[in-house]
Order: C-alpha cells, then sequence, then structure tokens
C-alpha cells in the first residue's frame, strides 16, 4: 500500500513506479483526508510506503495531518518506508515522519529520496527543459535502485540530506508563513475551464463569475494551480510573471 501526495506529479510518477514494480495499492493522501479514511489494513508481508515532496525541508502540511490520524491493522507490524522527492534536499522530512509515524505504533524502515525538477516557481524559477531532462533520467536510476532494496526488504536510511538539513528548524515555520493564497490570481489567460477548482487538494479555490477565486487564507502551496496551466493562467504576486511552469512529464493530467 503506498500513499502518496503530489502537487505538479514527481512523486505520483515515483509512487505508480513502485507500485508497478510490487502491485502497491495507490491511495491519494489528499483524497483520504477530504473522504476522513484514516483506518487500513494491510495483508501478511504487505510494506506500507509513503511518497511525497520535500517541503521547506519538512512534511507537506496534508502529510503530517494524514500520519498523525493514520490507524494501520495488520498481524503484524508493516515493512514501511519512505520515499521523498525534491529539487535539492528533503532536509529533515523523513525524520519527522517517522517521530509522527511512531505515534501511530509504526517504524519507517526505510528512507529514499529522488532528486527531481524543482516546482516551486512561487519562489525561484523552475528548471530549463534541458536540465529537467537530466534531472529525470538520472531519477528513474534512483526509482530502479529503490525498487530493488525494497525487493529486498533492505532497512536503513538511504536518502540524501545534503548539510541543509541543519537549517530545517528554521526554513519549516516558515512554511507555515508562505503558504498563503493572497497572492494567486487568474489572468485574462484563464479560459474559464474550472480545471483549478477541480484539481486543487486544499480545496480552496472556487469558480466565481468564471474565475477561479482563492476562498481561504492558506493552502498546501503545493503549486499545482500554478504549474498546470501552459497558458501561465494563473500567477503569483509578480514573482512568477516570467518565470517557467514544471509538470512531471510521465504523469497523464487531466
Ligand atoms: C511549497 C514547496 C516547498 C518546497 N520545498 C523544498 C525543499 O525544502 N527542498 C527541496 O529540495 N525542494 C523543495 N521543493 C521542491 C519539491 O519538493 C520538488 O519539486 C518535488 O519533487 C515536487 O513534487 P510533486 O511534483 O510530487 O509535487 C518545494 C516545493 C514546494 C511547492
Amino acid at each position: 500500500m503506498i500513499f502518496y501526495f503530489s502537487g505538479t506529479g514527481n512523486s505520483l510518477h515515483v509512487a505508480q513506479k513502485l507500485s508497478e514494480n510490487d502491485g502497491s495499492q495507490l491511495i491519494d493522501i489528499a483524497e483520504a483526508i477530504h473522504e476522513k479514511s484514516f483506518e487500513y489494513t494491510v495483508k501478511d508481508d504487505e510494506k506500507i510506503g509513503f511518497v511525497f515532496p520535500a517541503y521547506f525541508y519538512g512534511l507537506p502540511t496534508f502529510v503530517a495531518e494524514f500520519v498523525d490520524q493514520l490507524t494501520i491493522k495488520s498481524d503484524s507490524k508493516p515493512f514501511t518506508y519512505s520515499v521523498i522527492t525534491c529539487g535539492g534536499s528533503i532536509g529533515n522530512a523523513d525524520k519527522m515522519l517517522k517521530k509522527l509515524l511512531e505515534k501511530r505504533n509504526l517504524e519507517l524502515d526505510s528512507s529514499f529520496s529522488v532528486l527531481m525538477p524543482s516546482n516551486y516557481t512561487i519562489m525561484y524559477d523552475v528548471p530549463t527543459k534541458e536540465e529537467q531532462k537530466l534531472v529525470l533520467q538520472d531519477a528513474e536510476k534512483e526509482i530502479e535502485k529503490i525498487s530493488k532494496l525494497l525487493d529486498a526488504g533492505e532497512k536503513g536510511n538511504f536518502a540524501f540530506h545534503g548539510y541543509l538539513f541543519l537549517f530545517t528548524p528554521i526554513l519549516y515555520p516558515i512554511y507555515g508563513i508562505y503558504r498563503k493564497t493572497k497572492k494567486f490570481y487568474a489572468t485574462e489567460d484563464c479560459n474559464n475551464c474550472g480545471l483549478c477548482e477541480e484539481m486543487c487538494p486544499s480545496e480552496v479555490i472556487q469558480i466565481e463569475n468564471g474565475k477561479p477565486v482563492w476562498i481561504e487564507e492558506k493552502c498546501s502551496h503545493c503549486s499545482g494551480c500554478i504549474n498546470r496551466y501552459p497558458t501561465t493562467a494563473i500567477q503569483y504576486g509578480k514573482s512568477t510573471i516570467k518565470r517557467g511552469r514544471y509538470l512531471n512529464p510521465n504523469v497523464k493530467f487531466s
């Protein structure tokens, strides 16, 4: 069973590849939260995976909220792992997950990370197409390695953190301040399709008079809305006007 969260497809692609490898069922964390589905039964020998992006060297709000309420029913303690995607470093995201899992009586047996193109166009420009291609090629190799280690049931910390993890205590609290919706707006390029409302995992977008309106003060800042529309119909203040957009090319978005 793989619980995943993904704004722009990197983590979804990893989750899909791992599921292709061992037949794991995929569960979308955002959907599970909206449906209040927090109780799962796992079969003997079934692994539990958590696949999601690093945000501010820590956990996306959805992941923390979900794990905090998660109950796993099983006859024995299931092998549990995380695969965290990132643009540079996961910081302490896996350690944060480990602590939350312990409270739910689960151990994080293995943790992995996959370097992927960064999607946070709100903060800095996304990599060029050529850079994306190279990073994604390496990511495929990394996913294959992870599949093999998981098949072998290897335990350990295989994630790359870099030294910047030391900054997690400073950076992660900034996530709380940064994830405001106030600066999101739709430009004249918006074709009133309503897809942004449909796909928003935070459910903070509402179509009013044909245009999206952000109705809550904060969202997860997954950046799905701003990256998903190639017409750059969605902007965030002035900072994103000249910046590129990123979506994982291996994932189909409706
Ligand atoms: C709000 C936000 C915060 C991010 N923080 C980090 C970070 O701390 N470290 C990092 O390497 N990448 C960071 N990124 C980049 C993403 O972790 C990375 O692009 C990830 O693969 C996106 O996954 P997804 O496509 O499944 O949403 C951040 C992206 C967003 C949207």
